[in-house]
């Protein structure tokens, strides 16, 4: 079974973990709970070493983790579905289990890991990161997962490794999407620079509220880069490789005019079909509340070295 830490200092403040907490502390006093706990609901949450802390008391803005439900249930697949509420559904079919992420390209020390690897190879942390998609909507999620940097560590890059190229599964035969949208240029890909790659804030995502990654949400694995819009942070990553040009991602190959290479979260620079000065907070409500968007989505102070001489008024 797999173990990880808290890690709490990319967490930005949200409003304090009992939203999620709550459920598992009322187990732990009920007789109700203690069934629960028997039946073996209970089992994954209760190895999970969370810690109340004071910083999540203060918000502002208004961030809460946004419900479980939710995320598990209002998605961007469309290797499965254009439809947010279908990706649950299409999934259930599609299997996970021999996987195989390959890491290579130009490195000393290429390597392939097994589906086992994906979460015993690195040290695994849970992080609290606010997620921003370009179609303007936003939520809070407890990721759980490891730094890119050290899988690349681990690799031993070459000094020519400028980009970093991430590949996402495209089977027609599993992914109903991949068939429908034959205009498409598949298999999802994405890119990043090396720097932006090592920053410590990009993670490897191997599972979500404790429990390993839904499918929906891009299992076994999936990089979450937080401070970019949401498509970057491609699913069910199957290679990773370093190269020397920048790689051209599905969106830029698509849509030129509508998705750039850095995609970096910037309330000043509209999508060119809709602004991009605010969000909307998905909270399952019939008219959910638009909040300010943050520039880099609140991480400035991590990134901010990264994008020296980069003009942020062009488009992203
Ligand atoms: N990765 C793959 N392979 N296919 C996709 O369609 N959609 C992207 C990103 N990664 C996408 C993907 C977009 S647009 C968003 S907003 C997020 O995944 C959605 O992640 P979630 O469904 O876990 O919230």
């Amino acid at each position: 079974m797999w173990s990880y830490k808290k890690n709490l200092e990319f967490d930005l403040p949200v409003t304090p973990r009992w939203a999620y907490l709550r459920r598992r502390d009322l187990m732990k006093g009920t007789a109700l709970g203690a069934l629960a706990y028997w039946s073996g609901w209970a089992f994954a949450q209760e190895k999970l070493k969370f810690k109340s802390n004071a910083d999540f008391q203060k918000v502002d803005p208004p961030y809460k983790v946004t419900d479980k439900k939710l995320v598990l249930s209002y998605n961007n697949f469309y290797e499965f579905s254009l439809e947010k509420d279908e990706v649950v559904k299409k999934v259930a079919g599609w299997k996970i289990d021999s996987w195989k992420l390959e890491v290579g390209g130009l490195v000393k020390k290429p390597r392939t890991l097994n589906l086992q690897d994906l979460t015993t190879a690195f040290e695994l942390e849970e992080r609290i990161y606010r997620f921003r998609c370009v179609e303007a909507w936003s939520m809070v999620v407890p990721w759980i997962g490891f730094s890119l940097s050290k899988l690349i560590e681990s690799v031993e890059p070459k000094p020519e490794a400028k980009f970093v190229k991430f590949t996402t599964l495209a089977d027609p035969a599993k992914m109903p999407g991949v068939k429908e949208l034959s205009n498409y240029p598949w298999p999802y890909t994405e890119g990043l620079t090396i720097e932006e790659a090592k920053n410590p804030l990009t993670l490897m995502v191997v599972g979500a509220y404790g429990e390993p990654l839904a499918k929906q949400n891009g299992a076994p694995i999936r990089l979450i880069v937080p401070w970019k819009y949401g498509f970057k942070s491609a699913k069910s990553l199957v290679k990773i490789e370093f190269v020397k040009e920048q790689p051209k991602s599905l969106w830029q190959d698509l849509a030129p005019s509508e998705y750039g290479f850095y995609a970096n979260v910037n309330p000043k620079v509209d999508h060119p079909r809709w602004s991009q000065a605010s969000e909307k907070v998905i909270d399952g409500s019939f008219f959910p509340k638009r909040i300010p968007t943050l520039m880099y989505n609140g991480y400035e102070k991590y990134v901010t070295g990264l994008y020296a001489g980069l003009d942020l008024k062009k488009k992203y």
